[in-house]
């Protein structure tokens, strides 16, 4: 047996100790403002929530119940002349409490797409005392994704309103990756690198989450000054509101990759040029990545670390990720230990407290280079205790139970739940509820917290509020008690109707319990083919009782702003459950060279059934392109600066890329997007049908694609103004769309 081996057998079977240890080299990872500071940064969130109101909640911060286990905790109980006691540990834990109160003693629910604020009056009294207490360290949040697919045109009311909701739900360890940009311009600046070669390296800002981890350069960009300085006031904001209400925030830290440039300057470092990522050439990607042991990378990381302390100050949590979907050069266990105990003597040379948060994603995304002893040399490359994995994608492909629990490094349980921002009903509620109970019993279990890590959010805000409270239990939801709160609490009643519609949501779309790769594959966001995917992982019979459901409860709920988006969201599930019906049509008909009832299917597509959704998508803020458009070009000072910024919102949701490098990976459903995007493409393949069966000439899937290319570029650069504000009625449409589509859904000839 090998000495590495004997010993991962007797760190595992000191269980408790190890993660006695872990914690002990954590416990600085703390809020560093004083008490009464995030007291009254959670007044004031409480101000911005219900004002006045507020006044009748006494909000107390008191980092003395932190006990030595460091756990967040929360207390809540009434005081006299009607007014509520919360005392939390930390601003967060305070947030927390108040929000818990808020929904369970006032049936109120906040989400990204509305809230539902009606406070009673008096207060509600707590009976007796409570006190939660949560049962690990961290609550983490974001993907270094989110900030291009969700964060990226946002201004700091928006980000006021997220910090907001973080707090609320208790996360105490978000990423703040905002900026970064403009303290690397002063590193390049510092080392030499003159503007064009700066410009080169950065991409446009809808792609700076993927020029950061090293897979492209220069697409999409450059970026202006104005685009810096911009962020960087964003950014000071952010972390200043963060560390008020008590959060631990996590910059990012240098993983090796460099601009081109840099080689002019010093030829003689040790680069390796990596391939090309995703279907992108090396006019785009290729990126260098400095030799970790090759003494610039020591400079480089410290010149970025000591300037971006300098500027926005530090919780000591750092984030690189080297290998993001990219593959080492080398196997060699040696080498992977030496890179990744360059990178973290690169943090602690500028910061000695500094602690390591790396993505678990590649070992998920590459398992066959990520295997035990590749893992385990990059994982014990610092100390144990200094690098926390996040282990990204738990509630699919969990990492900690095949690696020993990371090899004894702490961990997250995070839920990824969503790919690229797209929309669709998804979930795996099971393994949310019981995931994080079975990590934290896990044999020898490092785990420190549970997160959230969607690519994009503002989607299934369900999900995500049950995976934030699950951060504060000990043991599993009643999932059927939980649903029917939540159902009422979000529109403010209960509706019988509504309450079945979301049981039966919870037992297929929010069931998928299978290795599903949460992508939104339907044909619908999709190039048409012969080929398409039709599968999906959930019983649509009720998918398509849930929509009947919420629309016999639309009279009674149409003055709730969250069913309403609602109601569209799960309209346009079943919509785009029938495209596939019709896909499927139109695929039979064409094989069995029916042209009449081909053209009659394809017609119903095309001229109704599409442009129906994008009314109903229309109808709802949430769900307009022109709202991201818009949102984009808010951003701009100058004229150029605004079309540019207006391409890379376009380019992102659809081609990804100069030639669809990552077609429609991003896909979203917005009005204006299916109408002028999605529907030509579908009437582009049904003309080329139609053609084939008419010439007696076979369909040429790569003839159709070349000609289809110039219908998606045209979209992006057709210059037309969409609506940012919403249009029509959205019972009215549902209501259209219902009557018409429900007997094709249902398969039956009679309506209710
Ligand atoms: C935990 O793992 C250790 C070391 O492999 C083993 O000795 C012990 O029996 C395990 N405990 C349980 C409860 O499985
Ligand atoms: C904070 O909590 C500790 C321990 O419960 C208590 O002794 C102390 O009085 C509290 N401080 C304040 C200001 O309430
Ligand atoms: C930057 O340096 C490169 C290489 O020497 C040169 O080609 C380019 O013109 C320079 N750009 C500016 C703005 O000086
Ligand atoms: C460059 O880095 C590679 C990979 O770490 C190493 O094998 C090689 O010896 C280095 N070359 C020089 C000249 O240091
Ligand atoms: C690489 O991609 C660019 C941009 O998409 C394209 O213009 C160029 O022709 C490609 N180069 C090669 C060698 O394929
Ligand atoms: C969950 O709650 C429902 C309704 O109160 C109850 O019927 C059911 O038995 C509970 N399930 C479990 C597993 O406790
Ligand atoms: C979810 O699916 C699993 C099987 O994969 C099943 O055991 C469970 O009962 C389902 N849950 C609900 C709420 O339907
Ligand atoms: C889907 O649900 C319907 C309604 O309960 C049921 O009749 C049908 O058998 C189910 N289909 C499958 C494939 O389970």
């Amino acid at each position: 047996m090998k000495v590495a081996e004997l010993a991962i057998i007797l760190l595992s079977s000191l269980g408790l100790v190890v993660s006695g240890k872990v914690f002990q080299t954590l416990s600085h990872l703390k809020p560093q403002y004083r008490d009464n500071v995030q007291s009254a940064a959670v007044q004031d969130l409480l101000y911005r929530l219900i004002g006045d109101r507020s006044y009748e909640f006494v909000v107390t911060v008191n980092s003395s119940l932190t006990g030595n286990d460091g756990l967040d905790t929360y207390q809540l109980s009434s005081l006299g002349a009607g007014k509520v006691a919360v005392v939390g540990s930390s601003g967060v834990a305070a947030a927390t409490g108040c929000y818990n109160y808020l929904k369970y003693f006032c049936g109120c629910h906040i989400s990204w797409s509305g809230v539902q604020l009606q406070v009673p009056s008096p207060l509600p009294k707590v009976p007796s005392p409570i006190t939660v207490k949560t049962p690990n360290r961290f609550r983490y949040y974001q993907n270094v994704c989110t900030s291009s697919y969700s964060f990226v045109w946002w201004d700091w009311a928006r980000w006021e309103k997220e910090i907001d909701w973080m707090a609320l739900n208790g996360i105490n360890m978000p990423l703040a990756f905002t900026g970064q940009e403009a303290i690397w311009q002063r590193v390049f600046l510092t080392l030499g690198l003159n503007q064009s070669e700066i410009d080169d390296f950065f991409t446009g800002p809808a792609f700076l989450a993927w020029g950061r981890m090293g897979n492209i350069h220069t697409w999409g960009g450059p970026l202006s000054s104005n685009w810096m300085q911009n962020q960087l006031s964003l950014q000071s904001k952010i972390v200043e509101r963060m560390r008020s209400l008590g959060m631990i925030t996590v910059l990012p830290a240098f993983a090796g990759h460099i601009p081109q440039g840099l080689l002019r300057i010093f030829p003689k470092i040790n680069v390796t040029r990596l391939g090309g990522w995703s279907n992108f050439n090396c006019t785009y990607s290729c990126s260098y990545l400095l030799d970790p042991e090759d003494p610039l990378f020591q400079k480089i990381g410290g010149l970025f670390m000591t300037e971006l302390i300098r500027e926005f100050g530090t919780d000591h949590i750092y984030n690189a990720d080297t290998f993001n979907e990219m593959t080492p050069t080398c196997s060699d266990p040696v080498y992977l230990s030496a890179i990744s105990s360059a990178i973290f003597k690169s943090m602690v040379n500028v910061d000695p407290g500094a602690i390591w948060l790396m993505q678990g994603w590649l070992f998920v995304n590459n398992p066959s280079f990520w295997k035990s002893a590749q893992i385990r040399a990059l994982l014990h490359g610092a100390p144990i205790g200094k690098i926390i994995v996040l282990d990204l994608f738990a509630e699919t492909s969990p990492v900690y139970q095949s690696t020993k629990s990371f090899f004894g490094q702490p961990f997250i349980w995070c839920m990824l739940h969503n790919f690229g921002g797209n929309h669709g009903l998804y979930g795996n509620v099971k393994s949310v509820n019981s995931g994080p109970f079975e990590a934290m019993s896990f044999n020898g279990s490092t785990m420190v917290g549970t997160g959230l890590t969607p690519e994009g959010i503002e989607q299934n805000d369900m999900i995500y509020e049950l995976m934030n409270e699950i951060g504060w239990r000990s043991k599993p939801l009643n999932l059927t008690e939980w649903i029917l709160d939540y159902s009422t609490r979000r529109y403010g009643q209960k509706n019988p109707n509504a309450l079945t519609a979301w049981q039966l949501l919870l037992k297929s779309v929010y069931n998928c319990t299978q290795n599903w790769k949460d992508h939104n594959h339907a044909p619908l966001v999709r190039r048409p083919s012969l080929r398409m995917n039709t599968e999906v992982c959930y019983n649509q019979s009720y998918l398509f009782e849930a929509w009947k459901l919420m629309y016999l409860a639309a009279p009674s709920l149409s003055k709730s702003a969250t069913f309403l988006y609602d109601l569209v969201d799960v309209t346009r599930e079943a919509v785009q459950q029938l495209v596939t019906q019709y896909y499927i049509d139109i695929k039979t008909f064409y094989e069995i060279e029916d042209l009449e009832n081909l053209m009659a299917a394809g017609g119903v597509l095309v001229y109704d059934l599409l442009p129906d959704l994008d009314n109903l998508l229309s109808s709802q803020s949430q769900f307009l392109l022109g709202r991201w458009l818009k949102d984009a070009r808010k951003v701009a000072v100058t004229p150029e600066e605004a079309s540019l910024y207006d391409m890379n919102a376009r380019n992102q949701i659809t081609l990804w890329g100069p030639t669809g490098n990552i077609l429609d990976y991003a896909n979203k459903q917005f009005g204006g997007l299916v109408q002028d995007y999605y529907s030509e493409r579908w009437s582009l393949f049904l003309w080329c049908l139609i053609e084939s069966l008419n010439t007696d000439q076979p369909f040429h899937q790569e003839k159709f694609n070349q000609a289809v290319f110039s219908v998606e570029k045209a979209f992006i650069y057709n210059s037309k103004k969409y609506s940012s504000t919403p249009t029509g009625d959205t019972i009215d449409i549902v209501k259209n769309i219902f009557i018409k589509y429900y007997p094709k859904a249902v398969k039956v000839n009679d309506v209710i």
